[in-house]
């Protein structure tokens, strides 16, 4: 297969790192962006990927992005929607502007970046985006309103670009994945052998892009086959 360009948002840590180093080991350019500079750092010296600190929610970060992307690999193919956070809370104490926050990181910053990108990959002839929304865009859950919102949002933009962008020969493909073990909301150090890790999902990504360009997945879900099984030994 042809060397492909991704950009990777949010790929310091988690499932984008595990993109980054899915890609890399495929022998694909890769620039990717976090905010943790030492993170950064040393993904991209193990990797051989272009490592940019970068927030998805500011506008100026995002031209930066591009610009440096298309810099670097002479274009993009391949942009993974990744960079995301969680804030739970029950309705009645909601804080309203902390998912603005969450909004402008999830929505608006995935919304901001793509809009930049789709002109370049119509005047190329095509590209793949991948956004990664989650199963809590599919159910909703309680403490849920503005997390399962925002990836609700998530998946209904997917259908949208999807129907305006399939004619440009642009493969838009949401992934849900359910609960993974990264360090998700700070939750570091889960190591249950029977639920997901973030190179599962890597692999469904890489394996949706790896379909015949004639082929679109337009969403794929990813569960634990018995994450209630405890673990042995
Ligand atoms: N883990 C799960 O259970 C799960 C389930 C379903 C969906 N997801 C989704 O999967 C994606 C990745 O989550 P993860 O589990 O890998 O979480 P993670 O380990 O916390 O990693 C999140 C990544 O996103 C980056 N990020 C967050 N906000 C950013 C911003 N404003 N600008 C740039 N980068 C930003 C972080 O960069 P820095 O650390 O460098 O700031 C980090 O690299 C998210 O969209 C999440 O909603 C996760």
């Amino acid at each position: 297969m042809e060397s492909r360009r991704f950009l990777i948002t949010g790929g310091s840590q988690g499932i984008g790192a595990a993109l980054v180093e899915a890609a890399r080991a495929d022998d694909d350019q890769v620039v990717f962006t976090g905010r943790n500079h030492d993170l950064i750092e040393e993904l991209a010296g193990r990797t051989g990927a272009v490592g940019i600190a970068a927030d998805v929610a500011v506008a100026e970060d995002n031209a930066r992005t591009v610009t440096e992307a298309v810099d670097r690999m002479g274009g993009i193919d391949v942009l993974v929607n990744n960079a995301g956070w969680g804030y739970g809370a029950p309705i009645g104490e909601l804080d309203v502007d902390r998912m603005r926050q969450l909004f402008d990181t999830n929505v608006f910053g995935l919304v901001d970046l793509t809009n930049r990108v789709v002109p370049l990959m119509k005047e190329q002839g095509g590209g793949d985006i991948v956004n990664i929304a989650s199963t809590s865009g599919i159910k909703g859950h309680p403490n849920g309103t503005a997390y399962s919102a925002s990836k609700w949002a998530v998946r209904g933009i997917s259908q949208c670009w999807q129907a305006e962008l399939r004619p440009h020969d642009i493969r838009v493909i949401s992934v849900c994945p359910s609960e993974v073990q990264t360090n998700w909301g700070g939750r570091s150090g889960r190591n249950n052998p029977n639920k997901l890790f973030a190179p599962d999902i890597a692999e469904v990504v890489m394996a949706a892009l790896g379909a015949d360009r004639r082929a679109l997945w337009p969403e794929v879900s990813v569960f634990a086959t018995n994450p209630w099984k405890e673990p042995e030994g």
